[in-house]
């Protein structure tokens, strides 16, 4: 009944992308050391700034959301420094492994996977090291959880009881929430291209202030490729990046941020709030429980217990009769929780239709019948906004 070329993509990334980025990718090559590309990247590295919250142009990487993750912690760690990290699900566990491969000692402030860090947690762990620590690291929106953590409230916490760094993961949220680097004393904040930035993957990009360049600078830890310097070095002479860059998604980069600005920023962050609450209050409707509290949970993306039947059943008959792919559990939560990603190019219409998708499902499966109840749910949400 689906046709094979209309698939729906509700996975926490990669997202859907706009046709107009399509187009804008298409654009005829140009050499990136040629007159075009530095009018292109400095475009592109200044209108993320606000995305961003960062004081500084933005650093375009070529490389998915782990070759930022990994140039944050290769930049500023040197072998034996004590640095903390947030392991609230697998993306910040992958933070501490990073940071290990670069010879840290890492300090895992494990926390409940489904829950958010407090910022109590954070300050009593920080105080009972008594350790002098390098660099603090979180993740703002941890995807294999679908929490956002406290990024503001952390980072208060990190100024105010440390010396150490802020770097933050914001790969599966930036470009759909707010955040002030400056205000929030985030240090590095890094991010991929494939999630709430609407473009395919393959490009990622890092934030850095003032102080988070003085430490790369005097840094003596071996890096070639993800040496930040270099880039900022081939920014500041001429606009250009060290190494080829993907050029064709950087024009596609362009033409988000074109939209971005169309839509206005602050809306895209409603958007983004209105697409939770819809996801959310429907799912609730049909007494799906959610692994996270309203007040934990991202705007990007929902994450959904199954406790009745096996989460790759209800995967699976979304993909094979409503052509609707969400994503699985992860690590210790596979089998146990589905993911629906609503970040990006995405509007309370799709939500609609995952929703829907899920209710008929349900009905396949189980027999159980909730047809139409959280679409009326979602329905009567989105209405409050209309
Ligand atoms: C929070 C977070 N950090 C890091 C990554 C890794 O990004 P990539 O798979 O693009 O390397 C992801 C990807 O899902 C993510 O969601």
């Amino acid at each position: 009944m689906m046709l094979l070329d209309q698939q729906y993509l509700f996975a926490p990334g990669p997202t859907p992308i706009p046709d107009r980025v399509k187009v804008a990718m298409n654009q005829a090559m140009i050499a990136h050391r040629g007159q075009e590309f530095p009018r292109l990247l400095e475009d592109v590295s200044t209108r993320l700034m606000p995305i961003f919250g960062s004081e500084n142009p933005v650093t375009v990487l070529t490389g998915s959301g782990t070759s930022a993750l990994e140039a944050a912690a290769a930049n500023v760690i040197n072998d034996g420094d004590e640095v903390v990290v947030i392991v609230a699900g697998a993306f910040g566990d992958r933070f501490a492994a990073i940071c290990e491969t670069f010879g840290a000692t890492v300090n895992r402030l494990n926390i409940e996977w489904g829950k958010a860090c407090q910022p109590e947690q954070l300050e009593e762990y920080l105080q009972s090291l008594q350790k002098d620590v390098k660099a603090v690291f979180a993740t703002y929106c941890e995807t294999s959880t679908a929490v956002l953590q406290p990024i503001k409230e952390l980072g208060e916490v990190v100024k105010r009881v440390t010396d150490a760094l802020y770097i933050v993961d914001g790969v599966s949220c930036i470009g759909a929430v707010p955040v002030d680097m400056k205000a929030w004393n985030i240090d590095i904040l890094v991010s991929g291209s494939q999630k709430a930035l609407m473009l395919p993957p393959g490009i990622a990009f890092v934030a850095t202030n003032d102080v988070a360049r003085s430490v790369m600078k005097h840094s003596k830890a071996k890096r070639f490729y993800l040496d930040l310097n270099r880039y900022l070095t081939s920014y500041e002479t001429d606009k250009s990046t060290p190494f080829t860059p993907a050029v064709s998604l950087i024009f596609g980069a362009q033409e988000v941020c074109n939209m971005i600005e169309e839509e206005g920023f602050e809306q895209v962050i409603k958007r983004h709030e209105i697409l939770k609450e819809m996801t959310r209050e429907g799912l609730k409707a049909i007494g799906l429980p959610l692994l996270t509290t309203d007040e934990d949970a991202s705007p990007t993306v929902t994450a959904v217990k199954t406790v009745a039947e096996p989460a790759k059943q209800i995967k699976k008959v979304l993909k094979d009769k409503f052509a609707i792919t969400v994503g699985g559990g992860q690590k210790k939560l596979k089998g146990e929780i589905f993911r629906i990603g609503h970040m990006g190019y995405c509007t309370p219409f799709d939500i609609i239709k995952v929703l829907g998708s899920i209710e008929m499902s349900l009905k396949c499966i189980e027999g159980k019948d909730v047809v139409g109840k959280a679409v009326k749910r979602a329905e009567e949400v989105w209405m409050e906004y209309v």
